[in-house]
C-alpha cells in the first residue's frame, strides 16, 4: 500500500523547505517539516539545561521526549504549523545555538525513533508533502513520491548569506560541504536519496524555477512501459490502436499509485467506463523501445473524468491523448465521480476545480 506522502529530502540549505510549502499550498494539503521537530525537540531540551549544563544523551533526552506533546494543528488564523506543547513556537527555533543543538540530539537513535513515530501517525486518507532527510529511506520508504533536491555548495553557501547574512562565500561553502560529507556517513538515518526519488538540482534555478519543476514532477504520473512482442504487428511495429492500451496502463497505474485500485472504485459501485478518446499520433514505436507514459487529470467534474496523455521516447512525443471517462453505476446510469477517488488523485488533478 502506497502511503499518500510527497517525500522532499535533501540536504541543509538546498530550498527543501520553501519548495515544499510552496507545493502544499498549490495542492491545498497540509505541510510538515520534520527539520522543525528536530528544532522543537532541541528547544525543549534546552530549557532544561541540555546542552548547557546537561549533557545530549539518551539519558537527558528520554524525559524531555516523555513529557513532550507534538502535533501539526492549525492556528488561530488557520493556516497549519507545529504546535508544541500548547504554543506555535516560530522564531525561537531558528536561533543558532537550538540549530547546533538539534543537530546534535537529531542523531539519538531514542529521538528519530521518537520523531518517526509521530511523523508516520500524521499519514492518513489525506495527501501530506513531508520535507526532511529521511522521509524517503526510513519514514515513508513507501511514499508515493520522492523527490530529492540538491544545489551545489556554493549555492547553497549564497542562499544561506542571503538570508541570514555575515560571512565569507568560501568560507561558508566549505562548512556546507564538510556537513555534507557527515551527514552522508553517519551511521543513523544518513543523508542518501532513496533508489526511486526523482533528483532535483536546483543550482542555478529560482525559487519558482524550481517550484514549476517539483510541480509538475508530482502532479504527472509517469511510468515507463517497455514495449513488447505482442504489441507490435510483423514488421515489429506498434499498432496505433495498441497506444491506447498502453495509456489505459498508465492511468491505471496513476490510479493505484494514488493508492486506489479499479477493484475499489467498483466496490463503491462506480464504474469509469471511456466516454471518448482523442489521440494524435505522431511517431512509431518498435518492439523493445523503451516509453513514458505520461498521464494527468485534467477535468474532474460530475461525473466526467478526464485524463490527458503523452507517449514518449526519449525526449520524443508519439502520441498525445485525451480520454474521458463517464462515472456509472452498476446499472449504467451516470453518477457523480466518489470523493474517495477525487481525493486520492489530488495530486494528479491539473488546474481544475474538482
Ligand atoms: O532542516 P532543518 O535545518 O530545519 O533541520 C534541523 C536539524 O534536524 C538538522 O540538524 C538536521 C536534522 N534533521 C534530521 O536529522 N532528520 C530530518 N528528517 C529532519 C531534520
Amino acid at each position: 500500500m502506497v502511503a499518500r506522502v510527497i517525500a522532499i529530502d535533501g540536504p541543509a540549505a538546498s530550498g527543501k523547505s520553501s519548495a515544499a510549502s510552496h507545493l502544499a499550498l498549490r495542492l491545498g494539503i497540509p505541510y510538515v517539516s520534520t527539520g522543525a521537530m528536530y528544532r522543537a525537540v532541541a528547544w525543549m531540551a534546552s530549557r532544561r539545561g541540555v546542552g548547557t549544563g546537561n549533557p545530549v544523551s539518551e539519558a537527558t533526552l528520554s524525559p524531555v521526549l516523555n513529557a513532550l506533546k507534538m502535533e501539526y494543528s492549525r492556528r488561530p488564523d488557520g493556516s497549519f504549523a507545529l504546535c508544541v506543547d500548547g504554543a506555535f513556537p516560530d522564531s525561537e527555533l531558528r536561533g543558532g545555538e537550538i540549530s547546533a543543538l538539534a543537530s546534535q540530539v537529531s542523531a539519538l537513535p531514542c529521538v528519530r525513533e521518537f520523531l518517526s513515530g509521530l511523523q508516520r501517525a500524521m499519514a492518513g486518507s489525506n495527501w501530506i508533502v513531508m520535507e526532511g532527510r529521511d522521509i524517503g529511506t526510513v519514514v515513508f520508504p513507501d511514499a508515493a513520491v520522492k523527490i530529492f533536491l540538491t544545489a551545489s555548495p556554493l549555492e547553497r553557501a549564497r542562499r544561506r548569506l542571503a538570508q541570514e547574512g555575515g560571512g565569507d562565500l568560501e568560507t561558508v561553502a566549505r562548512e556546507i560541504a564538510e556537513r555534507d560529507r557527515r551527514d552522508v556517513t553517519r551511521e543513523i538515518s544518513p543523508l542518501i536519496a532513496a533508489p526511486d526519488a526523482v533528483m532535483v538540482d536546483s543550482t542555478g534555478l529560482s525559487v519558482e524555477e524550481t517550484d514549476a519543476k517539483i510541480y509538475d514532477i508530482v502532479s504527472r504520473h509517469s511510468m515507463d512501459y517497455r514495449v513488447s512482442y505482442g504489441d507490435t504487428d510483423q514488421m515489429g511495429v506498434v499498432y496505433y490502436a495498441n497506444y491506447l492500451e498502453i495509456f489505459e496502463r498508465g492511468r491505471t497505474e496513476m490510479l493505484r499509485s494514488a493508492g486506489i485500485t479499479y477493484r475499489e472504485l467498483e466496490a463503491m459501485g462506480a464504474f469509469l467506463p471511456v466516454a471518448e478518446v482523442n489521440c494524435h499520433y505522431r511517431g512509431s514505436a518498435v518492439y523493445d523501445d523503451l516509453l513514458n507514459v505520461r498521464t494527468r487529470i485534467t477535468g474532474a467534474r460530475g461525473a466526467r473524468l478526464i485524463i490527458s496523455g503523452e507517449i514518449l521516447r526519449g525526449d520524443t512525443v508519439l502520441v498525445t491523448s485525451e480520454i474521458t471517462l463517464c462515472c456509472t453505476d452498476a446499472r449504467h446510469k451516470a453518477r457523480r465521480l466518489p470523493a474517495e477517488l477525487l481525493a486520492a488523485c489530488r495530486i494528479y488533478i491539473h488546474e481544475v476545480e474538482a
